[in-house]
């Protein structure tokens, strides 16, 4: 059996589930003792906050403890601490190289970067540097934004103003896009190579999180997210985000190093992307199989929930399940 770690492991019990019943043992980490997927594990562990210096020796122990060889993490929050200190930790962590994932978690530098790299994404500036002629409406979005938090649309000059001096938190401006949105999730090998692509539709979303979607076999969206994938060198699990324009150009707004809201989704359509991570973890070289999903599954999400009782040494366990 090979262990996963996975970090700051929160409500992700969907991820630690698949991965228990693709044949890993699962360790989940995390600093809340009320993160549902730590009692969803195999083994479970309480560790510091990701600004503790103790935070990445913590982990380590883990490793050690559990004979890990696989860590995954499961926010945006420890991506770029984890792939800094991917030497010191003691196992594969499933993660870009930390300059990529520096990057993409900001989006005035993951703008640059796709432009450096030959991949369309909408017109993007800091707030001062907006030109005159810009086309609106434009987007006030959080320059490390996440699930759609502080993004404003503004209509003309005066709205983009305001926005600007209201917005709590550092942004950028960016063009804003009329075309339908996509999501693609894909899983790259260790080397950055893409062994597949499953993109869906975002029928609707909550707080940033796709809740309904179908997959989809688009050829030019598989395409588009391989070559986005391979040529930012990508390792695991992403999500890619664009919009595709009524003249079929496509643009990327978004990339999340991670398993997206909607891994159930790439699961149940058979995309196999537990199984495809502990191959890497052994050392297995698996070869692509884009393509290889089934098209036309829909996903509906809803909440679910956990009672804890105390164990008797100040720690919580799960209440059995009632008759
Ligand atoms: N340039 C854009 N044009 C139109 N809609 C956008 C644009 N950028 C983002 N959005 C909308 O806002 C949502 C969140 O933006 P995104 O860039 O994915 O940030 P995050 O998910 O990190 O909060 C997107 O899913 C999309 O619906
Ligand atoms: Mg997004």
């Amino acid at each position: 059996m090979t262990a996963v770690l996975f970090t700051c492991a929160g409500q992700r019990v969907d991820i630690v589930g698949a991965f228990h019943r693709a044949g890993a043992t699962t360790v989940a980490a995390d600093a809340n003792p009320l993160a549902p997927a730590l009692y969803h594990a195999d083994e479970h562990a309480l560790v510091p906050r990701i600004d503790d210096p103790d935070y990445v020796p913590a982990l380590r122990a883990l490793v050690e403890q559990h004979d890990v060889r696989l860590i995954v993490p499961l926010t945006d929050l420890d991506q770029v601490t984890l792939a800094r200190s991917r030497d010191e930790l003691g196992a594969v962590v499933l993660l870009p190289e930390a300059e990529i994932v520096e990057r993409l978690g900001d989006k005035y530098l993951a703008h640059l970067l796709f432009e450096e790299r030959g991949i369309a994404s909408p017109p993007t500036w800091l707030p001062n540097g907006v030109p005159d002629d810009a086309t609106f409406p434009l987007l006030v979005k959080a320059r490390h934004g996440f699930g759609s938090r502080h993004i404003y649309r503004a209509a003309d000059g005066a709205q983009l103003g305001f926005f600007l001096g209201y917005t709590p938190v550092d942004s950028i401006v960016q063009v804003c896009l009329g075309g339908e949105e996509f999501s693609i999730d894909v899983f790259c090998d260790l080397e950055g190579r893409c062994l597949n692509a499953i993109p869906r539709t975002m029928i609707e979303s909550k707080g940033g999180e796709s809740i309904k979607g179908m997959t989809i076999r688009d050829e030019r969206l598989i395409e588009l997210a391989r070559d986005v994938a391979e040529k930012l060198e990508l390792v695991g699990p992403a999500n890619i985000q664009c919009f595709r324009e009524t003249d079929g150009a496509h643009f990327l707004t978004d990339i999340n190093t991670r398993f997206g809201g909607g891994f159930p989704l790439p699961l149940a359509a058979g995309g196999r992307y537990p199984e495809l991570a502990l191959a890497l973890a052994r050392g297995e070289h698996p070869e692509p199989r884009l393509g290889d999903f089934r098209e036309g599954i829909v996903m509906t999400r809803f909440f679910s929930d956990l009672s804890l009782t105390p164990n008797g040494d100040g720690t919580l366990k799960p209440l059995a399940p009632a008759e």
